[in-house]
């Protein structure tokens, strides 16, 4: 028995046997091997390119030589610390992330952090803070958008995620993304926060524009709500920034960071929160711990990653890499006939296509000529186009060659034979902001 076969064995009777059937249509049935730089290889030597990358995990390339070394020096005399105790690794982690925010014209900044092991976690303590800092039960959050899986943070995503597991959150009221230029209609008396994905992911990157982020930053100031955003898949240069809310001249109270701060090596997750909600825990300071939030091995990791997200020259490299894809995507509207136009802040991206059977019928032709990539699930006229940040020019031009090549091969599907597709929810963007 090839290990490929030995593995989809393995995972087929200890781990999920229900999502092979469904990864095979898509060529995700990938069991992944060698990992190196912008690919990897499934254990047969296939080469892939990663242009999922986790979200952002391996914003910084697989095994990333720079994160490794630190990780591997800190290892020769650390451990992942205790959480009772004070941390230099950690306080100095945390001045480097809130500095990084930088500050607004008008002189705002982020003052402290809290740091967890996994994205939710990181959004259930920017839910929870919302909630205790304010004393108002209510979050406001985007219909389709999505911030984990676990308690709170499964709250404020899409409702087929809670329904499945009969959990019925309450306080999270979903609206859709046109009710932004409106927001100050949804406010009440027990409004707390507006959550929101600075640009969201899963929700097919549809960026929203520019006066409608000011106009609820202003709204949300106006009326004392909180504004917290998820830069979980957008943050750490992702954007062409540092962080995708600077694309916008704000300043949240609250945002939540995590996957790339990793380094694609050790997880490390982290909420930033303006300075004066510290006063939550002024009755009780041990009302909120984290046995691996922040270990001192994940500090490491995530030390060089805050070097590269706030690089100049790094961040300059991603806008380059992210105007020559616009182009060349630019290039394949006029010449396919198949792609509606680049959803893309920086190499926040997705290939938008004209409808979702095309899209999906090019997701499984890129797999097959090994460009890793996933459709948005929700909104899955678009494929989702990360290439880690790290990404050569000329390994761009290589990697365009098989995107042309897949969509040339692409031929749209009838998806109402898929169970999954005629059970789920539809693409639910009907005219999408693709820019800034
Ligand atoms: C925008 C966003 N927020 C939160 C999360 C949850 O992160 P984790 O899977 O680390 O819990 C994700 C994960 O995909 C995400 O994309």
């Amino acid at each position: 028995m090839t290990s490929r076969d030995e593995t989809i064995q393995l995972h087929d009777t200890y781990l999920s046997r229900h999502k092979l059937p469904l990864f095979r249509q898509f060529g995700w049935d990938v069991v992944e091997g060698k990992r190196e730089g912008v690919f990897f290889w499934d254990v047969n030597g296939k080469r892939y390119f990663d242009c999922h990358v986790c979200g952002g995990v391996y914003n910084l390339g697989h095994r990333n030589p720079k994160v490794i070394k630190a990780v591997s020096d800190a290892l020769g005399h650390l451990d992942l610390g205790n959480h009772h105790l004070m941390s230099t690794e950690r306080s100095r982690l945390a001045r480097k992330l809130v500095e990084s925010a930088g500050a607004t014209s008008t002189g705002e900044r982020m003052g402290r952090v809290v740091f967890s092991s996994g994205g939710g976690e990181a959004m259930d303590f920017a839910f929870k803070m919302a909630k205790g800092y304010t004393g108002k039960s209510k979050i406001l959050c985007l219909e389709g958008g999505y911030h984990g899986h676990t308690g709170l943070s499964m709250g404020a995503g899409d409702e087929k995620y809670t329904k499945a597991w009969n959990y019925k959150p309450e306080g999270f009221m979903k609206i859709g993304l046109t009710d932004l230029d409106r927001i100050e209609t949804f406010f009440d008396d027990e409004t707390a926060a507006v959550s929101l994905e600075t640009i969201p992911a899963t929700l097919g990157m549809n960026v929203i524009p520019r006066e409608t982020m000011q106009h609820v930053r202003k709204m949300t100031r106006e009326h004392g709500i909180l504004l917290i955003l998820d830069e979980i898949q957008t943050g750490l240069g992702r954007s062409g920034k540092t962080w995708a809310f600077q694309h916008y001249g704000i300043m949240p109270d609250i945002f939540a960071t995590g996957k790339g701060l990793s380094g694609g090596i050790y997880p490390i997750t982290a909420t930033v929160y303006r300075d004066e909600m510290e006063r939550v825990y002024e009755q009780n300071p041990m009302i909120h711990f984290s046995t691996f939030g922040g270990s001192e091995i994940g500090c490491a990791a995530a030390d060089i990653v805050l070097d590269h997200a706030t690089d100049p020259e790094f961040l300059a490299h991603v806008n380059a890499l992210s105007d020559f894809f616009r182009d060349a995507v630019d290039d394949l509207v006029i010449q396919s006939g198949k792609v509606s136009g680049i959803r893309q802040v920086g190499l926040f991206q997705a290939i938008e296509f004209v409808d979702v059977s095309t899209c999906i019928s090019a997701v499984a032709r890129l797999n097959a000529n090994g460009v890793f990539c996933v459709f948005s699930n929700n909104d899955r006229v678009c494929a989702q186009f990360m290439p880690p940040l790290v990404m050569t020019m000329e390994e761009a031009g290589e990697l365009m060659t098989l995107v042309r090549q897949s969509i040339d091969e692409a031929e749209p599907r009838d998806l109402s034979s898929s169970d999954f597709f005629s059970t789920q929810t539809e693409a639910r963007i009907t005219s999408a902001n693709r820019h800034l």
